[in-house]
Order: C-alpha cells, then structure tokens, then sequence
C-alpha cells in the first residue's frame, strides 16, 4: 500500500439550505443553517483515510476551536496530523455555503489560516513529501506554496494529483509538466483552458470537453478526469477518451462530491487498483456523499463503495 500525502485547505463550513440559490443583488430567507468540517483539503484526507489510505496531511488551523475540531476529526480517521501547523495569529479558514434544493450549491471560501500553508512552511515538512508515494493537492492554499510542492514531489518521482479547485484563469505551463493527474470538473476545465465556462445546455458538449482537456495535455498533464457530476466523469490523454457514467442517486448535497471522488481515487490508486477500477471506485464513492447533506459527513464508508459498486456490477 502507497502513502498519501494530502496538502491544502482545512475550513469550518457554515451551510444554509435554500430553495433555490440566489441572484445577484437577491436577498433570500435559509430554511436552516448548520456548521460543519470542511476545505477541500482536509475533505479528501477524511475520504481517503475512511476508504482504506494510509493518509498524511500538511496545511494550517488557527489556534480555536474549529481548529481543534478538525485535527480531532481527521485523526479520528487515522489521517496523520503531525505536521499540521496551528497559527496562533489568525482563525481557522471558513466557507459561506448556499444548499439549493436540487444538491446544487455555491461557496466562498474566507482562507483565514490556510494562508500561512506557505512556502515557508511547506519547505520544513519537505521531508512528508520525500517520504508519500501520492502527493494529492488542490487550490485553497497559497499558490506559489502549491507549485513549489508539485515542483518537489515530481522531482523525487511521486505520483501527483492536482485538483484544480477553485480553479484560477492561469497555471505556469511549467506545472502541467508535473502532473500525473489533473481532476477538474466542467467549469474549472474550461475556466483553465479558457474556453466557454458555463457548458448548461450545450450542443457540442462533447467537442467542448475535448478542446479543453486537448489544450492541457499539450502542455504536459499526463491523464485528465474532468468530473461531471450526474453525467459521470471522463478521462482523457493523448489519443485516448473514456466516459464513465454516474451512479443513478437522490442528490440532496453536492458539496464535497469532487472531493470525495479525488480522495478515494488516491486511495485506491495508493492500494495498487488499475486506473480504470480507481475511477469507478471514486464515482461509487462520490454517488453516496451526494445523498447526504454537508462535507466531511457526508463522506462514505468503504463497505458501502463496495455494496454500491457491486450492486452496479450485478445491474449490468
Ligand atoms: O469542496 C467543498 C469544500 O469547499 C467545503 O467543505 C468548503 O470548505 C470549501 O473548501
């Protein structure tokens, strides 16, 4: 078995359940609110620990109770916390998170103590990421830390998973180079490869992914698994597509889906599944998160991925 090395965000998610997510300029009444344990980091260590990874993290908490709760939280799943820093100087980052009815949802993220996961202090823990075989990383951290990590761990030969969320206008070219995996869904491949961002209703849906994924691979990513939430994911490399479809669920909260699917296609990646049973794996994985409400929560067991993909084994 392969060791995982999470680096990135740990937030408090503060949750309000709305009919339907509001416009610009809209003031909406919640029909509830609730507090949880988030940060897209911190979720995929949780995932990829409960599903069976033998799991390290590296990112910051501020010195509170969020914070407390968090390390608590994914220790609790075995995840390895000693390296995490907790900053005396500032809070624990939080998300602000909208729930509509259908699972849909949008989030602002306030960084709060995720900013000092920073060069600095990534440069101290070097040896974590010397020592992981899977280095998995997304965007809530500073971003020249997160080069600097994907920089390091290609160069000792780790295998690298970037899931570009939220994802920027621009990553160096540099970078691409360095990544074994790059996990977007639909707007952050298009938001990367600066195509047309919103892909709701489109025509040449199909087309549109493959000039996006097309454009990063000719830069360097090796594979790319654009997550398409009840569509399925598609993995793409050169001269190569395949789609997978979804899980037919009841999705009542999307948040942490993404996560959920990175966390457990690192884990079984990390116990030496093939790529393609990784991918279905991570897509049981994720159809079960959606069916409950909030982020780490939400997060599956490894006996129900296998009863879910069984049970769509024997549909077949
Ligand atoms: O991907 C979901 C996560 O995004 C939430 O838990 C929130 O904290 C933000 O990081």
């Amino acid at each position: 078995m392969g060791d995982i090395l999470v680096i990135g965000s740990m937030n408090v998610d503060m949750t309000v359940r709305v009919k339907e997510l509001p416009k610009a300029g809209e003031t909406i009444l919640a029909q509830s609110m609730s507090y949880g344990l988030g940060g897209k980091g911190a979720n995929q260590a949780f995932a990829a620990a409960r599903l069976g990874g033998r799991v390290r993290m590296l990112g910051c908490v501020g010195d509170d109770d969020f914070g407390r709760k968090q390390l608590q939280a994914l220790s609790g799943e075995g995840v390895d916390v000693s390296g995490i820093n907790v900053d005396q100087t500032v809070a624990t980052g939080s998300a602000f998170i909208c729930v509509e009815e259908n699972g849909g949802n949008c989030i602002v993220v306030n960084q709060g103590a995720n900013l000092s996961c920073d060069e600095g202090y990534l440069s101290r823990q070097k040896e974590m990421i010397l020592e992981s075989d899977i280095v998995l990383v997304q965007m809530e951290i500073p971003r020249e830390a997160l080069y600097q990590a994907i920089e390091e761990a290609s160069l000792a030969g780790k295998r690298v998973i970037l899931n570009p969320a939220p994802a920027p206008e621009y990553i160096p070219d540099g970078i691409y180079r360095k990544l074994d995996y790059l996990t977007p869904n639909e707007t952050e491949l298009m938001r990367l490869s600066g195509g047309k961002e919103d892909l709701t209703g489109c025509t040449e849906y199909e087309e549109a992914l493959k000039a996006g994924t097309q454009k990063l691979l000719d830069k360097g990513v090796k594979t790319i698994i654009v997550t398409m939430g009840d569509k399925g994911c598609g993995v793409f490399k050169k001269g190569y597509t395949a789609y997978y479809p979804a899980k037919s669920v009841k999705a009542v909260d999307t948040t942490a889906a993404g996560d959920c699917f990175n966390g457990a296609f690192a884990a079984a990646l990390a116990e030496g599944m093939a790529e393609a049973d990784a991918v279905e794996f991570a897509i049981c994985a994720s159809a079960i998160a959606v069916t409950r409400c909030g982020a780490q929560e939400s997060l599956p067991l490894r006996s129900e991925v296998t009863a879910l993909a069984a049970a769509a084994r024997e549909a077949v």
